[in-house]
């Protein structure tokens, strides 16, 4: 008999991907539950603070709030900066996926991810929100290793797996063999830093102020990790605010500006599979080179950052299926395999 089943009875546990642009919920025997974006829009109301929208009703609202909302993104660089807008933002995801306890019902049990370069005390803030949201029992998995197991790679064989996830803040580059990373590192490099690069470039080579809503579209639909013969495409009607007159402007924009732009962070992003491939132990290597690098996360939906990365570490490199998807499957995975689970997550 599965008393699991029974202790559990009438909660629903999850697994989430607590991202600093996305936070994905995964339950068992149902799937990615919630996939919104982590933004919080609080209200001021008589001098109370109240949650007014999370999740996309928030970001929509994003630089559009009168004077007494402000909108929060409560995750910089994938930990915890805003613990009470964290908090809040944690508990509604895990109401909106069914895990609400009631006095019937016990809180459910929560596979949370953290950053692999994250300090002891960023953990502690991701644990404590967790629990204070509701959970009961919490555990924690390290990114890499949920990108991994979401990516579908071997990570209990005894083979060395490297997986790159770029998220919107930072890079997690892993490697993975029997359950564990043998070697990881983290810059906190991500999508973030995309939007800013694109919107310091066209100030600074337009004069022109461009929010980071802007800066974000233009990065999906012309960015690129590299200027190929065929980038000549341009965006038009890219707006905002000239700096020095004060009045809204349109310019537009070719692919080659943008990769351009985009070379900062993109090679930031490099570097730390070089440095990562660097302190792999030869066996390793020499799996990691037969196998060659998955990359996950939303920022590998870049352009050619695939070829780029391929070009400049001399390895194949894949993108993963569903690269958005991989954290919160990874981290469902280990929820649902309790043996996995034991083995990768510090209780
Ligand atoms: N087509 C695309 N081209 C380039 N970037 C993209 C594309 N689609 C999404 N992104 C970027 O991916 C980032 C979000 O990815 P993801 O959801 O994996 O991050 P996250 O898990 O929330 O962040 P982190 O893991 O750093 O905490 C955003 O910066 C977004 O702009
Ligand atoms: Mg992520």
């Amino acid at each position: 008999m599965d008393f699991h089943f029974f202790g559990s009875l009438g909660t629903r546990d999850m697994a989430m991907d607590l991202g600093t642009a996305n936070t994905l919920v995964y339950v068992p025997g149902e799937g990615i539950v919630v996939d919104e974006p982590s933004v919080v829009a609080i209200e001021l109301v008589n001098g109370v603070q109240r949650v007014r929208a999370v999740g996309s009703d928030a970001k929509v609202l994003m630089g559009k709030t009168p004077d007494n909302i402000e909108t929060y993104r409560p995750l910089t660089d994938g930990v915890i900066t805003d613990l009470v807008v964290a908090e809040e933002m944690i508990k509604y995801f895990i109401e909106k996926a069914g895990g609400a306890h009631s006095r019937l019902s016990r809180g459910p049990e929560i596979v949370i991810c953290v950053p692999s370069g994250s300090t002891p005390v960023e953990r502690r803030a991701i644990r404590a929100a967790a629990f204070n949201a509701g959970g009961r029992e919490v555990w924690l998995v390290e990114e890499p290793m949920a990108a991994a197991i979401g990516a579908g790679l071997p990570v209990s064989d005894p083979i060395g797996s490297m997986v790159v996830d770029i998220g919107g803040g930072t890079t997690e580059v892993g490697i993975i063999s029997l359950r564990g990373l043998t070697y990881s590192t983290s810059v906190r490099v991500g999508g973030d830093k995309m939007d800013e690069a694109i919107a310091a470039y066209v100030r600074r080579k337009y004069n022109l102020l461009i929010g980071p809503g802007t800066a974000e579209r233009i990065k999906k639909e012309i960015g690129s990790a590299l200027a190929t013969p065929e980038s000549m495409h341009i965006m038009g009607m890219v707006s905002g605010r000239d700096v020095a007159v004060g009045r809204p402007m349109e310019i537009s924009l070719s692919q080659a500006e943008i990769a351009e732009a985009l070379h900062e962070p993109v090679y930031q992003i490099v570097q730390a599979v070089a440095d990562a491939l660097e302190h792999t132990e030869p066996e390793i290597a020499a799996d990691v080179i037969d196998q060659g690098i998955t990359m996950t996360g939303g920022g590998s939906l870049l352009r050619n950052i695939d070829l780029l990365l391929a070009d400049e570490v001399g390895l194949p490199v894949r993108i993963a299926e569903s690269p958005l998807r991989c954290v919160a499957l990874g981290a469902g995975k280990a929820l649902e395999d309790r043996e996995l689970r034991a083995s990768l997550c510090p209780a």
